[in-house]
């Protein structure tokens, strides 16, 4: 089968901006998000789902008032591609990472139900599982625009405490030029499904074009743990990434945008190739007292070409304003 005839042709507008988001930081990925010893588990959602888990420092003391902080992953990301952000959360907040529906070690009954509105509904359900009632929400790519839906939803049972919108979107021509170059590289593959070698190629050159070339030339020991932890998710398969790449049907959020209530910080890079900085720029515009730093030498996975930004999300999240 020709891999064009498994993808929508609307794949291309609607998906390749989103398809980034591995996140190490301090280059010691593998090892410390691992120490702190994740409670694993999953849940069933009504539709079927299973929804597969990793909730970090949740059993000690302390957390009686602490938000728990949910990190909401990009099209083609693993829970473990957290591992490098997650410690410098649970100091002081519970936090979860999760593989969305379809990918990683999470199901689906069907690929059909992998939308952009049941991607927002499993936050709820993974919330009301643990009796949450306030959260912060985290979300980079793809992970931003199913947070962005959340906070449409208009859901009373879960409040948003604070939303951090990394290379986020808002409405589906929000796209840049990695868009036209994955749906190449998608037709490319010299058998379908690819071997697993093209595979593991094509995953290693999608994340290294949402870095940048300056930090790709001047960092090479942070892109070899880069690589190395990529390498080690689990469940990144290329028809899980084809169906969940394929998922967010059209959406425009331009009107909900103005009618978020929740703190918000928008982190956006100048050279992302994957959502364009001007959609960052329009979010701070339309989402009402929102905070926005924009990093003149960032990619589309600022974790890892500005680790600052993990700073400025943690100091943003224990800031006081609410
Ligand atoms: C979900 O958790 C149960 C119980 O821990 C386990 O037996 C099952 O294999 C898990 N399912 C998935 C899809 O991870
Ligand atoms: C877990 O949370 C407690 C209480 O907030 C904190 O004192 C501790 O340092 C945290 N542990 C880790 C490994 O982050
Ligand atoms: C998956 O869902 C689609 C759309 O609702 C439906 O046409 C198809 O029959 C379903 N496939 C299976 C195996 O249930
Ligand atoms: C949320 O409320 C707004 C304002 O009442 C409404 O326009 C919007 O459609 C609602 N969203 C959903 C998903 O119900
Ligand atoms: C999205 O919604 C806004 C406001 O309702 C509208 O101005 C705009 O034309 C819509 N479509 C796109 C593609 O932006």
């Amino acid at each position: 089968m020709q891999i064009k005839s498994l993808l929508p042709t609307a794949f291309i507008g609607l998906t390749a901006s989103l398809l980034c988001s591995a996140a190490p930081i301090d280059y010691d990925p593998l090892a410390e998000a691992r120490r702190l010893n994740p409670v694993t588990g999953n849940i069933t959602t009504p539709d079927g789902t299973v929804l597969s888990y990793r909730l970090f420092n949740h059993t000690e003391a302390g957390y009686a008032n602490a938000t728990p902080v949910i990190f909401v992953g990009g099209t083609g990301q693993v829970q473990t591609d957290w591992d490098t952000v997650i410690p410098h959360f649970t100091m002081k907040h519970p936090v979860l990472s999760y593989d969305n529906r379809g990918i990683g070690l999470s199901t689906v009954t069907n690929t059909s139900l992998i939308t952009r509105q049941n991607m927002a509904d499993d936050i709820r359900e993974l919330s009301k599982h643990f009796g949450w009632t306030h959260i912060d929400l985290v979300g980079i790519s793809m992970g931003a625009i199913v947070s962005n839906t959340f906070a449409a939803s208009n859901f009373t049972d879960v409040t948003i405490d604070h939303l951090v919108l990394i290379a986020g979107a808002y409405k589906d021509s929000s796209t840049g030029p990695l868009v036209q170059q994955v749906g190449q590289w998608l037709q490319e593959f010299s058998t379908t499904p690819p071997p697993a070698q093209e595979w593991t190629s094509f995953i290693h050159k999608l994340m290294l074009a949402c870095l940048t070339p300056d930090f790709i030339t001047n960092n090479p020991s942070e892109i070899s743990s880069f690589l190395n932890q990529l390498d080690q998710g689990v469940g990144r398969t290329f028809e899980k990434f084809v169906a969940q790449a394929s998922s967010l049907g059209s959406y425009n959020m331009t009107e909900n945008l103005k009618r978020f209530a929740m703190p918000t910080l928008i982190q956006h890079g100048t050279l992302d190739v994957g959502i364009p900085v001007q959609v960052g720029r329009e979010m701070n515009g339309l989402i009402p007292g929102s905070k926005y730093i924009e990093y003149a030498d960032g990619g589309h996975v600022l974790f890892e070409t500005n680790p600052e930004s993990v700073a400025a999300i943690v100091e943003f999240l224990d800031s006081d304003e609410q």
